[in-house]
């Protein structure tokens, strides 16, 4: 898969290639990365990249021509490298929630993706129109630029393409059945006084995984009970489960 990243700051991107499950892959051939500065993209001596907003406000707003260059040599390179139609997404804090779900088809469709990493107070909406399929929020925070979104992006990507990790990854898994994950405990057995539950150290295979399914519901109630509901409508709870959420809310573990 090929990722080509529009940043006014190319370095941000080099962790992806330096470090960990990402550079492995990479090294292995899995996906490759490109990035494209707008600023080479401009004609003017100050080769300026943002102008202030029409209407007046706060901040600056990014050109649209230099993106729109910039966005037509990475779609070049991807038709280059035998990628026919990348999909192209900008990230902003008012984009469409990236989620398990998109990231999973988008690492299983593979091909390309053109991201575009906007700064200042955002990118002129003619420019988005034009170029951008799908504009992407990792969260309802605001960031200083797309960079960390587009980082997060590929990183969540790359680890579903086959053969980026050597095993499969709980925590992924966790994620596809719609429910958080449940916590973990490696040596000592007692850390500090607090002992690791004495379940996992049974050997008992068929405990340790109702233990684990209890203990994954019962923080997706604390934490995120969008979740659960969602869980709930897809059918994927069953009713010896809903007793332990109704044991667990009656205790006060979890708020009903
Ligand atoms: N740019 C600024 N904030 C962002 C966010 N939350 N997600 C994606 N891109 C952003």
């Amino acid at each position: 898969m090929r990722f080509d990243v529009i940043t006014l700051f190319p370095e941000m991107l080099r962790v992806l290639t330096d470090c960990g499950i990402t550079r492995r892959a990479h090294e292995g051939g899995l996906w490759q990365l490109a990035t494209w500065n707008p600023r080479e993209f401009t004609s003017d001596a100050h080769r300026t990249v943002d102008d202030r907003p029409f209407g007046g406000g706060p901040g600056m707003v990014m050109l649209a021509e230099p993106l729109a260059q910039a966005v037509e040599a990475a779609q070049a390179a991807q038709r280059a490298a035998g990628v026919q139609r990348p999909r192209v997404l900008a990230f902003a804090a008012s984009g469409l929630p990236l989620t398990d779900a998109k990231v999973r088809r988008w690492a299983g469709e593979g091909g390309g993706a053109v991201l575009v990493c906007g700064r200042y107070e955002g990118i002129d909406q003619r420019f988005l129109d034009e170029y951008v399929d799908e504009e992407v929020s990792i969260g309802d925070f605001v960031l200083s630029g797309g960079e960390v979104a587009a980082l997060a992006l590929i990183d969540a990507v790359v680890r579903h393409l086959p053969g980026a990790l050597k095993e499969p990854s709980a925590a992924d898994e966790s994620f596809a059945d719609g429910l958080l994950d449940a916590p973990q405990y490696t040596r000592p057995e007692v850390w500090r006084g607090r002992s690791v539950p004495e379940v996992l150290l049974s050997g008992h295979h068929a405990q340790i995984a109702a233990w684990r399914r209890r203990q994954a519901l019962v923080r997706t109630a604390q934490r995120r009970p969008e979740l659960l509901q969602t869980a709930r409508a897809s059918g994927r709870i069953g009713p010896a489960e809903e007793s332990w959420l109704d044991a667990a809310a009656a205790s006060g573990e979890v708020k009903k």
